[in-house]
């Protein structure tokens, strides 16, 4: 049985997200796909995660304590660290994703629990996970110059790799917000080949 850690990263409701509709989709077919794992829903919005402040920051290059399961924050870190596969859902603003899907990395990238320092550098401690991360953008940043303003998908590719979890998969669904895009058409689409990924993830 594998944990897998679904993380939603929007203020929309579901019901009116593109990103959330070919995610929830994705999942559905997972569960029925995979019976026997736990799927741990984290609505970010709904958590309320916040922003580090002093405590962390300034232990931030110690390991926490044993005692720290409890923790308000230091517990995402241990839920994070605890899963198999990770799914992830933010839509595209401002060239990468919601804050609050960053401050939530900045709950989980916690030295000693899931990456710690070494002689040679820091090295990532989540090993044999896999990530799947869908995102729906108004507009279309796959080919040169607009490729390079592309943050969000480059960032979590990389923070993921950082903590060990260099599986990671990406499903995008672009040009959402030009008239002449077809929405239904393109989100039926992308759920049609994420579901066939459910298979394999
Ligand atoms: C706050 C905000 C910022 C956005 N920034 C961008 C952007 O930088 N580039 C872009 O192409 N689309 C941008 N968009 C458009 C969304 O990426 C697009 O509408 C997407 O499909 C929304 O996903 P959702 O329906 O799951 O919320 C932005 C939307 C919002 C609400």
């Amino acid at each position: 049985m594998a944990t897998v850690l679904y993380i939603k990263a929007n203020a929309k409701p579901d019901h009116l997200s593109r990103t959330m509709r070919i995610a929830n989709a994705f999942v559905e077919k997972y569960q029925e796909l995979h019976p026997e794992d736990e799927i741990i829903t984290l609505d970010l919005y709904k958590e309320k995660i916040g922003f580090l402040q002093e405590k962390q920051v300034l232990s931030h290059l110690e390991p926490p304590a044993p005692n720290s399961q409890d923790d308000p924050v230091l517990r995402y870190a241990y839920q994070f660290r605890d899963a198999d596969k990770y799914i992830i859902a933010a839509p595209f603003w401002n060239l990468s994703f919601p804050a609050i899907l960053k401050a939530y990395i900045d709950y989980v990238t916690v030295v000693g629990v899931t990456f710690r320092y070494t002689s040679q550098g820091a090295v990532g401690l989540l090993e044999n996970k896999k990530a799947v991360y869908f995102v729906t953008r108004g507009g279309n940043y796959t080919t040169p110059p607009f490729n390079e303003y592309e943050m969000g998908e480059r960032y979590l590719r990389t923070i993921f790799g950082f903590m060990g979890i260099t599986d990671f998969t990406t499903f995008s669904a672009d040009d959402m917000d030009r008239s002449a895009t077809d929405v239904d058409a393109v989100v039926a689409q992308t759920i049609a080949k994420a579901n066939q990924f459910a298979a394999t993830f």
